[in-house]
């Protein structure tokens, strides 16, 4: 009935072809360093799933959001849980793709073919980062209010541009509800956008070239 079922969709959706494309390849020869990519990618999709749980109860709003935090902590089943993972799985992501691009540096994986595969990786390390920045501010507790209150001022040392940059960041002089709503915008929907669609670049690429040697002493 399963194989059946399977044979329906194959032949409209060609699901044999598609796995053949991307998945039936040989087993790479790596070590364990050569999975902290895929790390990235599934703390990736753990930070969508946890963050799309906790979207269900918070709030962005300056007088709403400490709140619905707090309700989160303490009254949602699981949301201690929820939050935690989503806390302290963004702290690892940062690490972990840290790592990663150490990795990549170190082996000198980076060289032809895979430039394009390092500037999209530089792309999504810089995405990474700005996940974590404008999350930090969504419970609008203190230490979020100044962290970015000091984040938003260092980009207005950027010659020239940087009190274009901080307004623009803030929505005016000073923090407001407007930074809350544009932080909270970028956090869940501009960034994750374009951390997709790098990522789908990233990959494709990763499946076109093969993953690296690593260098042995006659390199
Ligand atoms: C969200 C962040 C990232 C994700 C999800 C990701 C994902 C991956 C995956 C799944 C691989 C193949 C497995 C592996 O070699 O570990 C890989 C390889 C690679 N990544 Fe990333 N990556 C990320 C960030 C970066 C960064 C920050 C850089 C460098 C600036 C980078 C550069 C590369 C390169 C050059 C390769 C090819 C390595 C080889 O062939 O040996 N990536 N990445």
């Amino acid at each position: 009935m399963w194989k059946k079922l399977f044979d329906w969709l194959d032949e409209r959706l060609g699901l044999n072809d598609l796995y053949k494309a991307t998945l039936d390849r040989p087993e790479p020869k790596g070590n364990w360093w050569n999975t902290l990519g895929s790390a990235s990618l599934f703390l990736f999709l753990l930070q969508g799933a946890t963050g799309i749980f906790l979207m269900v109860y918070y709030t962005p709003s300056p007088d709403h959001a400490y709140d619905s935090i707090q309700y989160i902590m303490n009254e949602v089943a699981f949301g201690w849980l929820i939050r935690g993972i989503h806390h302290w799985g963004a702290t690892l992501m940062v690490l972990v793709v840290f790592i990663h691009m150490l990795r990549v540096f170190i082996t000198a994986s980076y060289k032809y073919p895979r430039e394009l595969t390092w500037i999209i990786g530089v792309g999504l390390l810089l995405l990474t980062l700005g996940m974590g920045f404008t999350g930090y501010l969504l419970p609008w507790n203190q230490r979020a209010f100044w962290a970015t209150t000091v984040g938003t001022e260092i980009a207005g040392a950027v010659p020239f541009i940087g009190e274009f940059i901080t307004s623009a960041l803030r929505g005016g002089s000073d923090l407001s509800a407007l930074t809350l709503s544009r932080f909270f915008s970028a956090h869940i929907w501009m960034l994750p956008a374009l951390l997709s669609g790098l990522i789908g670049a990233h990959i494709y690429l990763i499946m076109r070239h093969g993953e690296s040697a690593f260098p042995d002493k006659d390199d």
